[in-house]
């Protein structure tokens, strides 16, 4: 069963052994695999100067194993876009602290994929939803590849771009912000199946947060006698 933990300054001490397999991941995901050689680092770890006491990560977690995470820093801080990526933002810098940065989303290649069971993708897309009202947030800005645009479109996440895409390395790459809000999130919730919150906050029970609540289940097809279940109000007759 896959467990999505939120991990930030506060709780880190009690994720030590997962950190260096993460960032080694990173490095064979970004380095290795996806050849950003901008990237590389002697050591084989993927790490940067926005991987700061400040940024707060959702690793996925099978039985002990790491096979997904997503990387959140605050954009009062220094982050992709305001440091290596401004012109990619015509609005101007985003410094709120209502709106986080997001990067780095990964699932390790055999659990990728229709076929690798429940979707970690779309679990830590719900999980950083989550994880974003939990604090208040109101968006999440983004540096991303524009092949992103029409999977959060089937998923219900709403991409409002900041400008134009560029070529980047041989990739285009645009800036976005994305709504953070509790209709996306029931909405990303009944998608995969989900009832109720998914975050585990081991270790941040001091954490000031709004506890969500537990989903209500879809209401039951209610069927008038002699109708035929299959034809409910505002069917149509085809
Ligand atoms: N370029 C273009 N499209 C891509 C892509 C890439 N580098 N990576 C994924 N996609 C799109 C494709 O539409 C793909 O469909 P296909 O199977 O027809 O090629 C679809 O996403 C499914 O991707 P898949 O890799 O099978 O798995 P997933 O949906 O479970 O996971 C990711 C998606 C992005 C989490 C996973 O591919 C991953 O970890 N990639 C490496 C890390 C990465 O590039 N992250 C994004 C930048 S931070």
């Amino acid at each position: 069963m896959s467990e999505i933990h939120v991990v930030n300054k506060g709780n880190r001490h009690l994720y030590g052994d997962y950190f260096d397999p993460y960032f080694r991941l990173r490095h064979d995901i970004y380095v290795k695999q996806r050849k950003w050689m901008a990237l590389d680092r002697p050591d084989g770890r993927e790490i940067d100067r926005f991987d700061t006491n400040e940024a707060v990560y959702l690793f996925c977690i099978d039985g002990d194993r790491l096979i997904g995470g997503m990387r959140a820093v605050p954009t009062v801080m220094p982050n992709l876009m305001s440091e290596i990526f401004p012109y990619l933002n015509i609005r101007g810098p985003i410094q709120r602290p209502d709106v986080y940065e997001l990067s780095r989303i990964f699932v390790i290649p055999e659990r990728r994929g229709e076929h690798a069971g429940p979707r970690i993708d779309m679990l830590l897309l719900t999980a950083i939803m989550e994880y974003g009202i939990s604090m208040g947030l109101t968006a999440f800005s983004i540096v991303l590849e524009s092949w992103w645009l029409p999977r959060f479109e089937r998923c219900g996440w709403k991409a409002h771009p900041l400008g134009l895409p560029q070529m980047i390395d041989g990739m285009s790459v645009l800036a976005v912000l994305v709504d953070c809000d509790e209709t996306t999130w029931t909405s990303l919730c009944g998608q995969i199946g989900l009832r109720k919150p998914t975050l585990t906050w081991r270790g941040l029970a001091g954490v000031n947060r709004r506890a969500l609540p537990d989903l209500s289940p879809p209401a039951p097809l209610t069927v008038r006698p002699g109708q035929s279940p299959l034809h409910g109000a505002g069917d149509c007759a085809t």
